[in-house]
């Protein structure tokens, strides 16, 4: 194949109307601080997802550390290794300790049978990540909270546009978050956002954005700067729209993927619930590592460009991690998964060459 395919590809919505809305940032001068762009999206965010509180950050790092900043969360937080470093990245700048708890082999989310017998004194939360947009087991791991008094995060950086049991995903726990990064679904270049139903954690987390001032200014806390910018709101906006189109076409192709590859013995998909994802994300977890390393070969050798998320299990990288423990389930998960190139302007002939080429391989080794 002679043009590059990656993994993923913004959407990028019509260029006329993006410059519609940064006419509107020239007419009135406003750049950043909270100016009426992000209160723009914030508001139709809140109504379109049907959420109480939705606090647009400058991305989902920040998010997440707003989040456990405003939860006053010390010690021990439990969470996964089948996620993206920032996960940990955050709850180790927020001075706290990740556990990590193994992980559930077919939905790749955190085993919620394994969480109890991880919770110790120093335990002060659950961070759940939606692993590729699929909803933990939110029954399980409420409970858990509510028996040990403990506070819940959902990473929900995937989870756009997705709805649990007849409400939006990102309504679950005490916060959850977002990410509006590029190569999420929805997308403002970078960005983010919480999602509370607490009005009082949201004030909080105003603050923390901008630097501990309240809405008067008056210097109230601690803080931050982790302001969403008008330009990337105007990105927000411009895309909103097309949202659903987005969803659907990526289905299709997620669909087709799954049949093309239906065949392939040595191939497996994320068990997932069809009405609760966004097909972000065409994750394939191969029978061997060895499997994998060919048809990554093979792929790139066509110009093709996959991504090994998420790799390594992140309680084997010892910069970030002392857990001595062995998680069966994602160390051996992680090494064998690999996410196929998946978005909205992917054309079904290059879905077929993918297939074409994955089937070669994985029958060669079988
Ligand atoms: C699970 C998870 N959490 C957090 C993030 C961080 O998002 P951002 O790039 O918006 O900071 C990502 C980014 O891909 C992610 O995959």
């Amino acid at each position: 194949m002679k043009k590059k395919i990656y993994v993923t590809q913004p959407f990028l919505p019509p260029l006329n109307e993006y410059i519609k809305y940064l006419e509107e940032i020239w007419d009135c001068g406003i750049l950043t601080h909270n100016g009426p762009l992000v209160q723009k999206l914030e508001k139709e965010l809140i109504k379109r997802l049907q959420v109480n509180n939705l606090i647009a950050t400058s991305n989902a790092t920040m998010a997440l550390q707003l989040a456990i900043k405003a939860l006053n969360l010390k010690g021990e937080i439990i969470t996964t290794p089948f996620t993206y470093i920032a996960t940990i990245a955050a709850i180790n700048w927020e001075k706290c300790t990740p556990i990590f708890v193994d992980i559930d082999e077919e939905t790749f989310n955190i085993d919620s049978t394994k969480i109890e017998e991880k919770i110790t004194k120093k335990t002060s939360a659950i961070l759940g990540v939606h692993t590729f947009s699929n909803p933990c087991n939110i029954e399980a791991i409420e409970k858990i909270a509510k028996d040990n008094k403990l506070k819940v995060i959902y990473d929900s950086a995937h989870g756009m546009f997705v709805n649990y049991k007849n409400k939006s995903l990102l309504e679950y726990g005490d916060i959850s978050i977002v990410s509006f990064h590029a190569t999420k679904l929805f997308n403002t270049v970078e960005g983010g956002a919480c999602i509370t139903e607490s009005d009082i954690l949201a004030e909080k987390i105003k603050s923390y954005r901008f630097f501990g001032f309240n809405e008067k200014k008056d210097i109230v806390t601690h803080g931050t700067n982790a302001k969403m910018t008008e330009v990337h709101a105007a990105m927000g906006l411009a895309t909103l729209k097309y949202m659903d189109e987005v969803r659907k076409s990526r289905r299709e192709k997620y669909e087709l993927y799954k049949k093309l590859l239906s065949s392939n013995e040595n191939v497996k998909f994320q068990k997932i619930n069809e009405e609760s994802h966004n097909y972000s994300y065409m994750p394939v977890l191969f029978k061997s590592e060895n499997i994998l390393k060919q048809v990554l070969k093979i792929l790139n050798d066509n110009n093709i460009f996959p991504r090994r998320y998420f790799y390594p299990s992140l309680n084997k990288v010892k910069v970030i991690s002392t857990y001595e423990d062995n998680l069966e389930k994602a160390e051996d998960i992680a090494t064998r998964i690999l996410c196929l190139p998946l978005y909205n302007k992917l054309k079904t002939e290059d879905i077929e060459i993918i297939c074409y080429l994955i089937n070669q391989i994985a029958y060669r080794d079988s």
